[in-house]
């Protein structure tokens, strides 16, 4: 078998988004292994396009500088969570690129290909052609400003950027001017009838197929796999100054690095993709990149002669707290960021318990975090070993009972492996969890019931201490290897204190009797809820720039940028939000109809305020120290009005006063004759 995640762009750090892929993925591929299957698991960056380029020549850097750099802590941070790739490459490899050119000539030979002129959007001072979310203007059908030039945040039509009025280059900020260029299509109208029957052989999941028939009936439309000089990726063979465009050669860089691990090993490229290969293949996505890898891929693949997928997996989108995940919220969590302070078999436990086979979106809820592990893991789990183990260790010199009191038990664990395993591999680790801690119940009733530390009291139960132990110890083993997959560090402390080497997934079956065991080191600490809220808070600032791999100086553009420097943008670059974020930021013109003062709270103001269409607001401001509540009546003030409801010791907030000014007596808020409207926008 042959599996992968989706390629993370080489522009930003892994965030928790994608881990809950990685992981996802790496349990499934470490059940498959523990099954005895031959499976390996590729990954690579996803390192080409016009944002890498752009973001690149912004810090001063070579594109294969930036990525360089990016790769190293990609492989990383997912080392470190423990995601086990059997190769980990970048879209920008030699090996790529062969593959790259050699699909493609089989495409174009295969009259795959068309050339068509396109008009597009060209900025003549930045010298480039723009992809359409780099222009922005005026929406053609709700005149909402500074909207991209692919659909309408606030109205959601799409069109072209020819249709933007008053259009601007993001690049530039200059207007753009209209080219003709030629173009390469990838004609995937034709594989529309093989595509459905692929579809249909149950190679994606129900709900994908419900969307892919709403692709079909729309019509598919040929693909555009080319973009003009300048831009960062691999130049197409017989067309000079066009390059495949980044979405091309991203999944083939699944290959890429394929291709890499065969060099490596005895493997051999054809065996997983040869039309007739009998492996199998299978690709973990998040949804929002199904289009390409249900419909643009597979038929990409039959093109070339090759086989097609076996099975796309995809997930749902992580919110944090029931948000999206955003820089501004502070609810962008980076891995490195949980990994500064919780093991990674946590994280991988919680997603693991909470990933279902569909589509749903899953929340990283930090208060359910904290609890869960430190009740199911914590609790319930590791408490079976550290319960049974120092009996065995002391009053046996570490040597088990030759047979298990209750085999019954015992037995009652072997069986659940069945549903388990099936759990595993349909993908439903939620189900895998939940039968897995029922069991984990049973052991600590087990054990409560028979209360060894009682019985220890007197030495002739001796031998029905040990027994009893021997039976714990042994449930215990049976839940470790069936939650190998999801904590492979425990599981190989586990089997380092039974004195095992290995453990497949039958191994569950025979119990250990009459064998020694190591001494017990504890295998897990409680989480402290209030250090997990921290995880949502700004971080501190980083006084210097963390240590970066050390990379020649660059000597472009004046030559004073370097390795470190990139690293400290990178930096300053956690406190920055996008635009994007900003504009989600809804600030109102609002005005003061009412303001009393606040018993109990010397410095606040409670403000009742006109919004114009939003209607009236209450709002509680720090006020009070600048402002007699008279003086305030029929004032304006600008007011965000997109802010979460409060509820503060006083009663609900419903907004935040804007004002500025060091405090105290000066706060300054709008002047009071600035003629603006409630309820308007302020942009
Ligand atoms: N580079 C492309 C994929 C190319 S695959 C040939 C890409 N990169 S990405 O970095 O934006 O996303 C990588 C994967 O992470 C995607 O499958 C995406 O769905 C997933 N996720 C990104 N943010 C996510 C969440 N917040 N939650 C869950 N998965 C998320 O797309
Ligand atoms: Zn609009």
């Amino acid at each position: 078998m042959l599996v992968t995640s989706a390629l993370p762009y080489a522009n930003g750090p892994i965030h928790l988004g994608y881990v809950l892929e990685a992981v996802q993925t790496d349990v499934w591929v470490r059940f498959q292994k523990l099954r005895g299957h031959e499976c390996y698991y590729v990954c690579a960056d996803d390192t080409h396009g016009t944002p890498i380029m752009l973001k690149a020549q912004a810090e001063g850097v070579t594109p294969e500088q930036l990525i360089d750099l990016v790769n190293v802590e990609h492989q990383r941070d997912l080392a470190d969570m423990l995601i086990g790739f059997d190769n980990f490459g970048s879209t920008h490899s030699a090996e790529n690129k062969a593959v790259c050119e050699r699909m493609y000539l089989i495409l174009r030979d295969g009259g795959h290909i068309e050339r068509r002129s396109v008009r597009q959007a060209y900025d003549d001072d930045a010298k480039m052609f723009l992809p359409d979310r780099y222009v922005k203007g005026i929406c053609p059908v709700c005149a909402t400003a500074d909207q991209y030039g692919d659909s309408c945040e606030h109205c959601g039509s799409t069109y072209t950027p020819a249709d933007l009025k008053s259009p601007i280059s993001v690049v530039s900020g200059t207007p753009p001017v209209w080219r003709e260029s030629e173009h390469y299509f990838f004609r995937l109208s034709s594989f529309e009838q093989s595509l459905n029957k692929w579809v249909k052989s149950g190679a994606v999941q129900a709900g994908v197929a419900r969307k892919l028939e709403e692709w079909f009936s729309q019509g598919l439309r040929d693909w555009d796999i080319s973009r003009d000089s300048p831009y960062f990726g691999f130049e197409i063979p017989d067309a000079p100054g066009k390059y495949f465009y980044v979405w091309f050669d991203a999944p083939i860089g699944y290959l890429g690095s394929l291709t890499q691990l065969c060099a490596r090993t005895n493997l051999k490229f054809d065996d997983f993709l040869a039309a007739d290969s009998t492996a199998e293949l299978h690709h973990f996505i998040g949804k929002d990149i199904l289009y390409f890898h249900t419909l643009f891929w597979p038929a990409v693949l039959q093109a070339a002669g090759m086989r097609r997928p076996t099975a796309v997996h995809a997930h749902g989108f992580l919110t944090i707290n029931g948000q999206k995940m955003s820089k501004s919220r502070g609810t962008f969590i980076t891995a490195r960021r949980y990994l500064q302070s919780f093991p990674p078999e946590y994280l991988r436990y919680y997603f693991a318990a909470k990933l279902g086979p569909g589509i749903d979106d899953l929340d990283l809820n930090l208060d359910e975090f904290t609890t869960r592990l430190n009740s199911d893991i914590v609790g319930k789990l590791v408490n079976i070993a550290s319960r049974c183990a120092g009996f065995i260790t002391k009053n046996h010199a570490g040597s088990m009972a030759r047979a298990l009191p209750e085999p019954a038990l015992y037995a009652e664990f072997v069986t659940a492996g069945k549903a388990i395993a099936e759990a595993y591999e349909t993908r439903d680790t939620a189900g895998a969890i939940r039968d897995i801690m029922a069991l984990a119940d049973r052991a600590n009733q087990y054990i409560d019931l028979k209360k060894p530390w009682t019985l220890a009291k007197q030495p002739e139960n001796a031998a029905e201490v040990q027994a009893i132990c021997t039976q714990g110890l042994n449930l215990f083993r049976v839940l470790m290897i069936y939650l190998q997959p999801v904590l492979p560090v425990m599981a190989a402390k586990s089997r380092h204190f039974f004195r095992e080497q290995n453990w497949t997934w039958t191994d569950a079956a025979a119990p250990l009797l009459g064998t020694a065991i190591n001494p017990y080191e504890p295998l897990a600490t409680r989480l402290d809820a209030k250090q997990v809220a921290q995880l949502v808070e700004p971080e501190a600032p980083q006084t210097a720039p963390k240590a970066a791999p050390v990379t020649a100086p660059v000597s472009h553009q004046g030559g004073a940028s370097d390795a470190a420097s990139l690293a400290a943008a990178a930096a300053v670059e956690g406190n920055m939000i996008s635009i994007d974020e900003f504009l989600r930021v809804d600030l109102r013109v609002a005005k003061i109809l009412g303001a009393d003062l606040v018993t109990g709270a010397d410095k606040l103001l409670k403000l009742r305020l006109d919004v114009g269409e939003l209607g009236t607001r209450e709002i509680f401001a720090g006020i009070r120290g600048a402002y007699d509540p008279a003086a305030l009546v029929g004032r304006l003030i600008v007011v965000v009005a997109n802010l979460e409801p409060r509820k503060m010791r006083f009663g609900v907030s419903e907004g935040m006063m804007l004002a500025a000014g060091p405090g105290g007596k000066d706060i300054f808020v709008l002047s009071p004759d600035s003629g603006a409207a409630p309820g308007m926008r302020v942009k």
